[in-house]
């Protein structure tokens, strides 16, 4: 019995424990913690799960309970609720042939779900793009190839057509996406398609072709001008992109990548945790400029502590300023330093008067980033910016306006104080010592009265 009850607390300890180890991520911006995975009606649902239960189980441990739909013009599937509501936090969309996602996805929907700040996963093949997606996706920059092109390489392929079902050894092109330690020898790409992208910066290029492979419409025989989709290094087999709200969208050109016969767990996951907004996920904690004198010392500002707080110090030309910014960054869990070498601030009035690199200047409850500089000589409405955008990091774009005040009339140096006035001032002194010595002798020394010549003479 005694030893029952061992062997049972034993076994209760063992569970308890391998449950704390498994640790699911989440993102700190959910707010239903589910992802919809739409699928092509022609696939079964049993067949579709089974052949994509690792990346099913991916979403499950980046904290997102995957919903599986069958994408069909009939289906009753909505995307919000009826106040406007995100359903779910990720929309994920495997290719497929119906005309329409849902009977109420359209694309219009599919934007008004990015704008409120939704993440979309789409995947191709070289069966084409679901229409709204493809009319989404072009709205982003992003052109997959038609239906019938087909992507080859007569250097690079070993099939007999030359068609391209792996990528040997992919350079991925953002290291917040994919991280340089997440190692891919071989990239599974069958019946894969592939995208031009337009010059939009808010793209995010991940993986390019190779320089010697093509997509062509097969059918059309010959490749010429008009049956060429890409050409060399001119196409993309998967790239992101961020809108300026921090919703994500990822497109991936081969559903190979995520079915189980062929995933890298590794590199999917990471690519789900950046859709997902898990990786890449940067915040400004604070963001503060006081005034300081010439050494950094702060000062006791004149004015009262309410008018301090609405209106921030009380800055004139030439003051020196202390300006800091505190950025964390979040890494599945909860929120930590980030560290960087290239946040920078800008102090303009339309144009920057100052564009300075932030110092690293210590850890409090994020990374303070951080400078002390001299206010021009100009008064005005100035504007602090702290305007960070990197591909793949959510954006920070803080700022903050505070008046310049030129000096009031006896802030000016007195003077006495400027050695170049010397000069002027001794020679005021001058005349007037002069004319003061000029008086003294002139009331002092009269003569006698001289006496005439001619009376003397009488
Ligand atoms: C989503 O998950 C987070 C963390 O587990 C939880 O705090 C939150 O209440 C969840 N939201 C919903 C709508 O279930
Ligand atoms: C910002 O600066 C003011 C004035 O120096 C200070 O009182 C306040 O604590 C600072 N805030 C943070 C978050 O550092
Ligand atoms: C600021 O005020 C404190 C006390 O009110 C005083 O000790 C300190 O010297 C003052 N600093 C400056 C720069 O005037
Ligand atoms: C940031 O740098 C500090 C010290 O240089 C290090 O301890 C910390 O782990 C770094 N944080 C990240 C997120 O890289």
């Amino acid at each position: 019995m005694i030893f029952n009850l061992d062997l049972f607390l034993y076994v209760a300890f063992a569970l308890v424990s391998s449950v704390q180890a498994v640790v699911v991520s989440r993102s700190p911006y959910a707010i239903t913690n589910k992802t919809l995975v739409l699928y092509d009606d022609n696939l079964e649902e049993q067949s579709f799960s089974s052949q994509y239960s690792s990346f099913l189980k991916l979403i499950e441990s980046n904290g997102f309970e995957a919903v599986v739909k069958q994408a069909d013009s009939s289906a009753d599937i909505t995307l919000f609720d009826r106040f406007g509501n995100r359903l779910y936090d990720n929309v994920l969309v495997f290719p497929a042939k119906a005309r329409s996602l849902s009977k109420s996805i359209n694309q219009g929907i599919l934007e008004q779900f990015a704008k409120k700040g939704g993440n979309f996963l789409f995947v191709s093949s070289n069966k084409g793009t679901q229409t709204d997606s493809s009319l989404f996706l072009n709205q982003l920059g992003i052109y997959p190839s038609p239906k019938k092109y087909k992507f080859i390489d007569y250097h690079n392929a070993n099939t007999e057509q030359s068609l391209v079902d792996s990528i040997q050894k992919p350079i991925f092109l953002n290291d917040v996406i994919v991280p340089i330690d997440v190692e891919v020898d071989q990239l599974a790409y069958k019946d894969g398609s592939v995208s031009i992208l337009n010059n939009n910066e808010f793209l995010i290029p991940l993986l390019k072709a190779s320089d010697s492979s093509v997509t062509y419409d097969i059918d059309r025989g010959y490749i010429s001008s008009e049956s060429t989709w890409h050409s060399g290094s001119q196409g993309f087999l998967m790239a992101g992109s961020q809108a300026l709200n921090n919703a994500r969208t990822l497109w991936i050109g081969s559903e190979s990548i995520l079915s189980n016969s062929d995933i890298n767990e590794q590199l999917v996951d990471s690519l789900l945790k950046w859709v997902f907004q898990i990786d890449g996920i940067i915040k400004a904690e604070f963001f503060n400029h006081t005034k300081v004198d010439r050494e950094g010392n702060e000062l006791n500002v004149t004015r009262n502590d309410k008018s301090l707080a609405e209106n921030g110090p009380d800055y004139k030309v030439k003051d020196f300023c202390k300006f800091e910014i505190g950025i964390s960054q979040w890494n599945g869990h909860q929120w930590v330093p980030y560290n960087s070498s290239d946040v920078q601030l800008e102090f303009s009035m339309l144009d920057p008067y100052y564009r300075l690199t932030l110092d690293f200047q210590e850890v409090r409850e994020a990374a303070v980033y951080g400078t002390i500089f001299q206010i021009p000589d100009q008064h005005g409405m100035f504007t602090f910016r702290v305007d960070y955008k990197r591909p793949g990091l959510s954006f920070i774009d803080e700022s903050t306006v505070v008046p310049v005040r030129h000096l009031a009339n006896d802030e000016y140096p007195r003077s006495w104080e400027i050695t170049n006035s010397w000069v002027y001032v001794t020679s005021f002194f001058a005349v007037v010592a002069a004319w003061l010595l000029f008086v003294f002798f002139y009331i002092l020394s009269a003569n006698k009265p001289v006496e005439s010549q001619e009376k003397k003479n009488n």
